[in-house]
């Protein structure tokens, strides 16, 4: 093992043993490098005459560039958009961002987290999640409505395994029974669980009330206090967009992070959906644990292993999309644009909660709950989704996503107010072709 890497693990060991536990092999021996980056870090510091350490180039004081770049960029520099950035993120984009959690999640207020590292945006954090905290059969706990490209990141990329439970009962109710059971069954079978939470949810729009929030996090408490270690990240994507007065308004992290020394939680949100720049790329990972100690010494430990992954997969996120996250989230006008790209998909929410109302509906189908985030579901009867979806688009021209036997996934986050009707009767007169 690199001597690197021991000293890390050695720091994670004094602060809290059992998150050493919990890494995966690779996220044993994962360091960051002290080669070129750390040298050139130190150089740019201190070599003040001549720095000719790093694999960019410069002209005139200047990061070299082309005009023909640099002349679509009005309002940044050439070093603050064409140089690497650091492979943990830029620090003005760590250090605003974890403000930003603590904001949004005023439970965090004074508790310790570590310094959300960057990543390219939140497929990518997952995949760094999986590379240093999961091994080869590990198994990963989700609910059997859920994001597909869970399969690809766990499953395909790491030979992990998914073990599903239905997020809803037969009343429509989120089914905590069965969630307690799995992650019950789950954790007699082995040493260390891995949870992942996912609210807003995708594809349902579901978010957990503050009542749910506290039953999870007692549940996966009790598991932890009962000697297994829980590895529960959240998958805080639709991180916000809670239109419903019921809606618990933080991320379930909060609730976790300070439980149990077994209990470790790992927040995963991004500007992409938040910010609505999703093809910036713009992600965080963020950690919160039980710690013996000093916590800074372990969190740096833990973020050093981070970046030492981002490191060896993508080198470091975009430069010039982290700038420009930066520089939105410290602009005047942001609180303002963020709520009003809020209220407008919350009326939307809305209107098919109004539309839906008409009983002709159910019929055909009816929604799962949902009260936050970019979709909602319905589960249809007596028509198969994916005939209905095909019917849909080549009769009509109306693309949904069908999910399973019988659900299809409207993202009302694409449709406009005004079209809301016209799309759900759309539907309903889709299944009632195919059922004539
Ligand atoms: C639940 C969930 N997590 C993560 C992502 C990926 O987000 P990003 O674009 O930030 O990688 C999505 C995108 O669809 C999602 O629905």
């Amino acid at each position: 093992m690199n001597p690197l890497a021991k000293e890390l693990n050695d720091t994670l060991i004094k602060g809290n043993p059992h998150t050493y536990d919990m890494l995966s092999e690779v996220g044993k021996n994962l360091y960051f490098p002290k080669g070129i980056l750390t040298q050139s870090a130190e150089a740019k510091e201190k070599a003040k005459k001549f720095n000719a350490t790093i694999g960019m180039a410069s002209e005139k004081g200047e990061v070299m560039h082309f005009s023909s770049v640099m002349s679509m960029l009005s309002g940044v520099t050439p070093e603050e958009a064409i140089s690497y950035a650091p492979s943990y993120g830029i620090m003005p984009l760590r250090k605003v961002w974890k403000e930003s959690i603590i904001e949004k999640n005023p439970s965090l207020k004074n508790k310790e987290i570590s310094l959300p590292v960057v990543t390219n945006a939140i497929t990518h954090g997952l995949s760094v999640v999986s590379d240093m905290w999961v091994d080869e059969g590990d198994v990963i706990i989700l609910p059997d409505m859920m994001w597909g490209n869970y399969r690809m990141i766990f499953e395909i990329r790491k030979s992990a395994r998914i073990v599903q439970y239905p997020l809803f009962n037969a009343n429509l109710k989120l089914d905590l029974k069965a969630f307690e059971e799995c992650v019950k069954r789950e954790a007699e079978k082995r040493d260390k669980i891995i949870v992942i939470l996912n609210f807003p949810n995708n594809p349902t729009g579901y978010s957990i009330t503050r009542e749910e929030g506290e039953k999870i996090a007692d549940i996966l408490t009790e598991v932890a206090k009962s000697g297994k270690n829980v590895l529960a990240v959240t998958d805080d994507a639709y991180f916000g967009l809670f239109f419903e007065n019921d809606v618990m308004k933080e991320s379930i992290f909060s609730l976790l992070i300070d439980r149990d020394p077994r209990l470790m939680a790992i927040k995963l949100d991004g500007a992409t959906k938040e910010i609505y720049v999703w093809g910036l790329r713009v992600g965080c990972i963020t950690y919160g644990t039980v710690i013996d100690g000093p916590s800074r010494p372990f969190y740096e430990a833990l973020e050093k292993k981070t970046g030492g992954d981002v490191r060896g997969t993508i080198s470091n996120a975009s430069h010039l999309s982290q700038t420009i996250v930066v520089k939105s989230l410290q602009s005047d006008s942001f609180a303002k644009e963020r709520d009003e790209k809020f209220s407008i998909l919350k009326e939307r929410a809305l209107e098919i909660k109004t539309v839906l109302k008409d009983t002709k509906y159910g019929n055909m189908f009816e929604p799962y709950p949902f009260n936050s985030g970019y979709f909602m579901c319905i589960k249809l009867k007596g028509v198969d989704a994916e005939t209905l979806r095909i019917h849909l688009l080549d009769k009509y021209g109306v693309g949904l996503i069908s999910l399973g036997k019988t659900d299809l996934r409207v993202a009302f986050s694409c449709i406009e107010k005004e079209d809301i009707r016209e799309l759900f009767d759309i539907i309903y007169q889709g299944a009632r072709d195919l059922t004539a």
